[in-house]
């Protein structure tokens, strides 16, 4: 079968390694992709938001199967645009459609499905423009720190949480009446702020049934032992060693089973990841948000434990048949550490040469911000760079050969984390 995947990050570099390992692959074309992807199919250029350019490849390159990595096409409404149009309705699409894709793309909506399930996140109020004075006298009668959330998708940004309260209505103020985060922050979602860790869950659900991948713990912060700003993400390590079998039982039987019989009852049609943003606060598994797609750079230690055929599963969604369909885990330890450019999450420099590659045989490589050049080098093209993934018996074992790799690979300004996991031991 041919397949279409959408996406040009380190997440997509991942799929697209595990794609191209399924007997049912005929051809991958991974759109716009990147300098790493092109080793596992074909690169193109496709303007991800324009569904009518996107059908026109889709048809005239016999693409069955369309693998959605980013939340943007969801939200704006891909897997809708494929239902109804006749040439294409019988193209499966991995990824939710608009309605569902809600859970990602409004957070007012996600706090709604999550309190009209009775699935627990912390407790939370809607403000727009017009309430902005009943907003303040929520701040007022809550503790800080506050949390506020613009409701829209706002590129992973949206989040503030302050401390002061003047400082927390001076910002609500910013995002409802000088639109801080746009029309994301036309409505905001004030929340009580739960202290505890924090871990990724994955599923893949036909609607009706689902599969538990491996799960994953992220790390967002620059700097070693959660120091600095904040980035789109420095590593990642699976399996998570406090998410164990009691823990995940309670993930699963308060958590995913109300969330997909909530979407059933609600008569919300499913097929894709469904990403749950879990804090674990004295035992109990809370929701901090929800995601309709995989996590990065969570895909890229979670992808290489699953040993099951991925189109398998990917088929299983489509034709609705996952009830009969079985996971299979690698049971080592996969730590990921990325390796991002000088500067990063502040200014940063594109164009540099990345020397090395070639050498490294102990680790999975699987390129984000990354492109060929006019001269056929592989050049940075964005913050975070490389994901370096390495298995271990030991968590430790996978993260020391994941440094090492990292340390071999060269470009200007190089960067990574060398704590990836270790919080956990
Ligand atoms: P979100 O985009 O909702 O995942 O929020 C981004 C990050 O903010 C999360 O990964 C958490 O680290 C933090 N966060 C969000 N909501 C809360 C909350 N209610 N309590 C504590 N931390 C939170
Ligand atoms: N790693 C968090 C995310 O993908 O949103």
């Amino acid at each position: 079968m041919n397949i279409l995947l959408i996406g040009s990050g380190g997440r997509e570099s991942a799929l697209a390694w595990k794609i191209n390992q399924s007997k049912k692959l005929t051809k991958l074309f991974i759109t716009p992709g990147n300098a790493g992807t092109s080793s596992f199919g074909e690169n193109v250029d496709l303007p991800i938001n324009d569904f009518e350019t996107i059908k026109t490849f889709v048809l005239k390159n016999h693409i069955q199967m369309v693998v959605v990595g980013p939340e943007d096409p969801l939200v704006n409404g891909i897997h809708d645009f494929f239902a109804s149009d006749n040439e294409l309705k019988n193209i499966g699409v991995i990824g939710p459609k608009k309605i569902a894709a809600q859970l990602e793309g409004s957070k007012d909506f996600s706090k709604a499905f999550m309190e009209r399930n009775n699935i627990k996140t912390a407790a939370y109020k809607t403000f727009d423009k017009n309430t902005l004075e009943a907003g303040f006298q929520f701040l007022d009668s809550i503790e800080p720190p506050y949390v506020l959330k613009a409701d829209g998708l706002a590129a992973g940004k949206g989040v503030l949480i302050i401390d002061n309260v003047d400082e927390a209505k001076a910002e609500l103020k910013e995002m409802l009446t000088n639109s801080k985060f746009g029309k994301a922050s036309d409505k905001v979602v004030i929340e009580k702020f739960l202290k505890g860790i924090e871990v990724s869950v994955f599923v893949l659900t036909d609607g009706e049934s689902y599969v538990i991948l491996p799960e994953a713990k992220d790390y967002k912060r620059i700097g070693e032992r959660d120091s600095g700003l904040n980035t789109g993400g420095m590593g990642s390590v699976s399996p998570v060693p406090f998410a164990n079998k009691v823990f995940m039982d309670k993930v699963e039987k308060e958590i995913i089973q109300p969330t997909i019989n909530g979407l059933k009852k609600e008569g919300i049609d499913y097929t894709g990841f469904i990403f749950f943003g879990l804090i674990k606060v004295d035992n109990e598994p809370w929701v901090i948000e929800y995601n309709v797609r995989m996590g990065d750079p969570e895909t890229e230690s979670v992808v290489p434990r699953i040993k099951s055929d991925i189109i398998e599963l990917f088929e299983a969604v489509i034709s609705k048949t996952l009830n009969n369909t079985t996971i299979e885990i690698d049971e080592r330890f996969a730590v990921s550490v990325m390796l991002v450019a000088g500067g990063y999450p502040g200014e940063y420099q594109k164009g540099d040469s990345i020397k090395n590659i070639e050498t490294i045989n102990d680790s999975f490589v699987f390129h984000a911000g990354t492109k060929i050049n006019n001269n056929n080098e592989i050049i940075t093209n964005g913050g975070r760079v490389i994901a370096v993934t390495s298995y271990g018996n030991t968590m430790i074992e996978a993260l020391v050969k994941s440094i090492s790799s990292a340390e071999k690979i060269e470009f200007q300004g190089k960067y990574f984390r060398k704590d990836i996991g270790k919080d956990l031991l």
